[in-house]
């Protein structure tokens, strides 16, 4: 097992305006509840550092947090159906504005639900991280939540929904901690690069 990533709470800002200089920059974005929080809780083996919720609609922020080497933030979720439609496009505005024009970002996660992802939401983000030129990893969440006899099909479907290869898929559970090293080893590549 890896060590956990240490990781501090720096601040929380309405957008891009509000970010403090970093070196370097890990994302973390997905549709609302897909579980971005609780992955950076499992990152730091820390319990309640992002806050998470069974509420969709948690995170309204942009939340950073400091690690060796550079910044982890848990951004917004998208998608989020009962919040207003206007307010909606405020926030995937703020987040577009923040993938394209953040310097330090290196690497976005793109979160997808292990269940029943990539959603038509997924696909339309994917595209766009692909047509903005925005490195991404596609992380499938919520692993310990498919059955293992559905396991190795759900795998591929939910790769070839999102146009990858299955290896190119990392596949966690923030729960039961599966696939938490590998990707602790991505965030770690990524922000040394
Ligand atoms: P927003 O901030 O609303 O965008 O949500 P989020 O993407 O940050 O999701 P969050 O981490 O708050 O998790 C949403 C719900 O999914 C919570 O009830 C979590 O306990 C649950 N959850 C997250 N990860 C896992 C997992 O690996 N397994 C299981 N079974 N549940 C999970
Ligand atoms: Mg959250």
């Amino acid at each position: 097992m890896s060590e956990p990533l240490p990781m501090r709470f720096v601040l929380s800002a309405p957008d891009l305006a509000g970010l403090p200089p970093s070196r370097a920059e890990v994302a973390v974005i997905g549709r609302s509840n897909v579980g971005k929080s609780s992955l950076l809780n499992a990152l730091a083996r820390r319990r309640d550092l992002a806050k998470t919720s069974g509420k969709p609609g948690k995170t309204r922020l942009l939340n950073l947090f400091e690690t060796d080497g550079g910044t982890l933030v848990d951004l917004p979720g998208f998608g989020y159906a009962k919040v207003a439609a206007t307010e909606r496009r405020a926030w995937q505005q703020r987040m577009e504005h923040y993938l394209l024009e953040r310097e330090p970002l290196v690497l976005t996660l793109l979160l997808v639900d292990g269940e029943v992802g990539p959603t038509a939401l997924d696909r339309d983000m994917l595209g766009w991280l692909r047509h903005a030129e925005v490195p991404f990893q596609v992380v499938a969440t919520k692993h310990d939540k498919v059955k293992a006899s559905r396991r190795d099909r759900r795998k591929r479907d939910l790769a070839s929904g999102c146009g990858l290869d299955q290896r190119e898929v990392v596949w966690v559970s923030a729960d039961k901690g599966v696939g938490i090293d590998r990707l602790r080893g991505l965030v770690r590549d990524a922000l040394a690069g």
